[in-house]
């Protein structure tokens, strides 16, 4: 059934036998920057890539200070510490996500509460969190309470779904109405902008993931980036063991985290960046090129990206016609060599997360029964 576009994905990939989703791409100082780490031996938590990785990040992103860590899930259980989460708080953000958004949440002992994301986007919708606030939240002593469960609603987390923005000017509004704080789960959307500013700055601190297959790999890794030097600091020290800086000696001021990114992953990292500017537009030709075919096939609609946006597309996505056609889609094209995926399962259907309270989520759900990843690997 789904032939045409099996032969077609082949041939943008070379006509390989097998086609993966999304792999990495080396081809610029990755085996250079590794060797010199090897050279030197300097291959773990010394070493002049991870502060050369953090500082060129930064100046890509226009992030006041960027601080590595070892994943994106540990990135951003940072985040949602450095903003002040703590146990028993209410985090709201989307059941349209990778499980790593709500085990950070969880590793602090915080409840994730599920709002539903926006058709022109995937991600979390500015108008469901303001219907679902003006319903539930009270604010007291200049704090956000749900008014149901007397939580405090301490942060909001929305994610970049595949790359694509959210409307986050908008969240960043709302939260900022309700005092509550933005963390982007910005692991998707490395090299995307919204309104020309890079995803992850518009609270006080995002999470990015280089997972190997993200639009850049570290082998793995993730960054905070932050808009607040101080609150920066104090993320690099607490990803660092909280050691109080001493020539020699070993004291610590905090409770910290073994959360620092190895020197030979940051090498990788750095080479890697060299390149980012090259894969995205790389990535953003090959989606032009999907949208194109797609136009001309029925039940099939290519999500582009929403307005005011520059998406990286890190993972082409299909919307079919129903949950039928979405798992006839998969059969077909995994039976032939095309990798292709469909989206998460919904973190409220997880035994972890059903007791969450949610909005309803019906955009959420339209999506899961339709949306597939198609191979998306840049083609350098
Ligand atoms: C939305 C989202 N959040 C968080 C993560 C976690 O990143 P990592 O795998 O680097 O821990 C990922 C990806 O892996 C992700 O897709």
């Amino acid at each position: 059934m789904y032939y045409k576009t099996i032969s077609f994905i082949k041939a943008l990939y070379g006509n390989s036998r097998f086609v993966p989703l999304s792999a990495p791409c080396f081809i610029g100082n990755e085996k250079k920057y590794l060797n010199e780490c090897i050279d030197t031996t300097f291959v773990s938590s010394v070493g002049k890539f991870v502060d050369r990785f953090e500082e060129d990040m930064a100046r890509y992103t226009g992030a006041r200070k960027a601080v590595v860590c070892v994943s994106g899930t540990n990135a951003l259980h940072m985040a949602l510490m450095s903003v002040g989460v703590e146990r028993d708080d209410e985090v709201l953000t989307q059941a349209l996500t990778f499980i790593a958004t709500c085990n950070a949440i969880s590793y602090i002992g915080a409840h994730p509460v599920f709002v539903d994301v926006d058709k022109s986007t995937m991600g979390l919708s500015p108008d469901a969190l303001k219907e679902w606030l003006v319903k539930n939240a009270v604010i007291r002593n200049g704090q956000c309470h749900n008014k149901i469960s007397g939580r405090r609603i301490k942060a909001c987390v929305p994610m970049h779904t595949f790359g694509h923005p959210v409307r986050i000017e908008e969240i960043a509004n709302i939260c900022a109405e309700y005092h509550i704080e933005l963390v982007e789960d910005a692991a998707e959307s490395i090299g995307s902008k919204y309104k020309g500013k890079h995803t992850g700055l518009f609270g006080k601190v995002g999470a990015l993931s280089f997972n190997g297959n993200k639009t850049i790999t570290t082998g793995g890794g993730g960054m905070l980036l932050f808009m607040d030097d101080e609150l920066g600091t104090l993320a690099k020290h607490l990803t660092t063991q909280a050691k109080v800086p001493h020539r020699w000696e070993f004291k610590h001021d905090h409770i910290g985290y073994n959360y620092r990114m190895p020197n030979i992953n940051a090498a990788l990292g750095c080479a890697q960046l060299e390149h980012l500017d090259e894969f995205v537009a790389d990535k953003r030709a090959t989606a032009a090129t999907y949208a194109d075919f797609f136009q001309n096939v029925d039940d099939i609609v290519f999500f582009t990206e929403p307005d005011n946006c520059f998406s990286n597309y890190w993972l082409n996505a299909v919307i079919l016609k129903d949950r039928n056609a979405q798992q006839t889609f998969l059969q077909e094209t995994n039976d032939n060599g095309v990798m292709t995926r469909p989206i998460w399962e919904l973190m409220n259907r997880l035994p972890m997360f059903e007791k969450c309270e949610h909005d309803g989520l019906e955009n959420t759900i339209w999506f899961a029964e339709r949306v597939v990843n198609i191979p998306s690997s840049v083609r350098l």
